[in-house]
This record gives C-alpha cells, sequence and structure tokens, in this order.
C-alpha cells in the first residue's frame, strides 16, 4: 500500500496490489496512466517506501532497509531503465564507459587489472545485446533504440538480480520497440535476468510469456501466453486471460461482464463442483437459476 498525502489530500496510489514475480521470470505490467505502475516500480527499485504492507525483492526486504543497505540494493541488486534516453546514459560518456561506471561506483577504482575486467564485461554486454558498433558512441551519435540498448547494458553491469523498467519503449516507434523488447528478452535467457517492464502498450503482452494488467492500484487481471503444438505439429501461442484473485478472496469482475448481466451491488454466488458460478441479483427470485 503507498499513501501520497499532499496539501490534506490523499492518494491511495496502490491498494492491496498482490503480485508475485518469479525468479527468472520476464514480465510486463500494463495500466492505464495513473493506475500506479510508476509507484510500484518506484517501489521494487527502492527509491521509495511503502506506507503499509511487505515488500521483498531478492531476498531483501524494501520496507526495513536502513540508508547503507538501500545504496548497496540500489547499486548491486537492482537495475533500472527510464523512459526518457537522456536519463540513461551520460551524454559525454561512450557506450562502453556508460556501462563500466555503475561497476567503478560499487567497486571503487582498483588497479589496471580491475579496469581492463570491467571494460572486457562491459563490451561482452554490449556484444550481447548486438551493439558492438557502438562501443565508443555518445548518446548523440546512437539511434534511439541504440541509446535503450545500451541503457540495458548499463543495467546489467553489475549483474543485478532484477531489471526494472518504466516505460522504456515509450518514446520510440513500434519496430525499434520491438528491438529493445528483444534485449531485454536476450538479457532474461541469456543471463537469466529477472525483469519487469511497466508499459501503458497493450502491444508488450505479444512481447513476453505473463502480462499483467493493473488498474486504480491493484492487480486486475493477467495474460498468460504459451506455446501449444497442435496434432499436424504445427505451434500456435495460446493466450489466455485470468483475473487475479487477491489474498482476501477478492476479484474484480470485468466491466463487460457485469453491463452485460446488469450487475449491480451485488451477485449470487454457487459453488459447483468445479467452479463457481456467478449470477445477477434479480429481485423476483431467479436469481442463481442456471441460464442454459
Ligand atoms: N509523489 C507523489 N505525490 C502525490 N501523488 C502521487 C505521487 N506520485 C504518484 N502520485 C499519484 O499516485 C497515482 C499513481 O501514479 P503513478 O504510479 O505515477 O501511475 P502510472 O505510472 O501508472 O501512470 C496517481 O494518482 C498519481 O497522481
Ligand atoms: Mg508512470
Amino acid at each position: 500500500m503507498r499513501i501520497f498525502r499532499t496539501d490534506g489530500v490523499e492518494v491511495q496510489a496502490l491498494q492491496g496490489l498482490d503480485l508475485l514475480v518469479a525468479d527468472g521470470e520476464l514480465m510486463a505490467l500494463v495500466g492505464a496512466s495513473g493506475s500506479g505502475k510508476s509507484t510500484l516500480l518506484g517501489i521494487l527499485a527502492g527509491l521509495d517506501v511503502p506506507t503499509a504492507g511487505s515488500a521483498t525483492v531478492a531476498g531483501f526486504d524494501l520496507l526495513a532497509m536502513d540508508a547503507r543497505a538501500r545504496l548497496r540494493y540500489r547499486r548491486e541488486v537492482v537495475g533500472f531503465v527510464w523512459q526518457q534516453t537522456a536519463r540513461n546514459l551520460l551524454p559525454y560518456l561512450t557506450a562502453v564507459q556508460n556501462v563500466v561506471l555503475p561497476m567503478q561506483l560499487s567497486e571503487g577504482g582498483g588497479g589496471r587489472h580491475a579496469r581492463r575486467r570491467r571494460v572486457a564485461h562491459a563490451e561482452d554486454l554490449l556484444g550481447l545485446l548486438g551493439l558492438a558498433h557502438c562501443r565508443d558512441r555518445r548518446s548523440r551519435e546512437m539511434s534511439g533504440g541504440e541509446q535503450q540498448r545500451t541503457a540495458i547494458a548499463v543495467a546489467l553491469a553489475n549483474s543485478p538480480a532484477v531489471i526494472l523498467a518504466d516505460e522504456p519503449t515509450g518514446e520510440l516507434d513500434s519496430a525499434t520497440a520491438e528491438q529493445v523488447f528483444a534485449a531485454f528478452r536476450t538479457a532474461n535467457e541469456e543471463l537469466g535476468t529477472t525483469i519487469v517492464i511497466v508499459t501503458h502498450d497493450q502491444a508488450v503482452a505479444s512481447q513476453v510469456r505473463r502480462t499483467v494488467a493493473v488498474h486504480d492500484g491493484r492487480m486486475a487481471s493477467e495474460v498468460l501466453r504459451r506455446t501449444e503444438v497442435d496434432a499436424s505439429g504445427a505451434e500456435r501461442v495460446v493466450a489466455r486471460e485470468y483475473a487475479a484473485v487477491d489474498r482476501a478472496g477478492r476479484l474484480q469482475l470485468p466491466r463487460p461482464y457485469t453491463e452485460a448481466l446488469e450487475i449491480r451491488e451485488r451477485v449470487v454466488l454457487d459453488l459447483e463442483e468445479d467452479h463457481i458460478r456467478v449470477s445477477p441479483d434479480r429481485k423476483d427470485g431467479e436469481g442463481g437459476e442456471p441460464r442454459r
């Protein structure tokens, strides 16, 4: 739960959001502007603290860290990619220097041997993301997509457990955005990094296996995609939408469903052998009967 108080006005940015991300997962968080996505990411990044509740990343309790632990957490446990390309890279450094920088900050100077090792690691990361040709380029000499992929390499520099990205493709056209998603997938598959991408772009759902939708600071639904092989041996991607059920058992009925059946205020629930029937409350008492 995260409540913001400004001038006596209270905004509940997150309320009862219950999300579990598996180690090594690549997932997207979608939701309209103002739904609480950046607030959640700020908490996971260790930049903001929840008002109540619990948040744990890679064994770190985000409510209990002191300033020192928080700094270490931000440098070594999470990597961050922002929407604004300019916020991710220092303009006067080349791509390889930008990737070396986080390693320098967390390790200190070290000798020539340490420096050479850091440069080699930075070159490896740039190569992995298809950016070898950008090694000695500064931001203004790279395309928007190349800059964001370099930002992913920077985020990966200290081998974090998790990468958090807030609208990383918000300033890119869709073809370039796809290349950036491909770079996230490469990092996820090759390095095993857990990746959470926040976006208001619904098209992201076709780029990742799991997409969670946030609505008014809660988890509303999620879409899981998996590849199935049919009888003829052809592969096809099957996407299924799930509604979220929180720990208290609450779930949100999608508006098109409630409108179609004119559901308001309450419903009748019936436990069947393998499902729960949700029926409109009809004043004349016919609610709850199976509709066949
Ligand atoms: N620092 C803040 N102070 C007050 N209200 C805030 C602050 N940050 C976010 N909010 C409010 O919290 C809600 C969620 O915001 P945000 O997490 O930025 O949403 P999103 O990233 O999904 O667009 C919004 O109503 C927003 O106005
Ligand atoms: Mg946001």
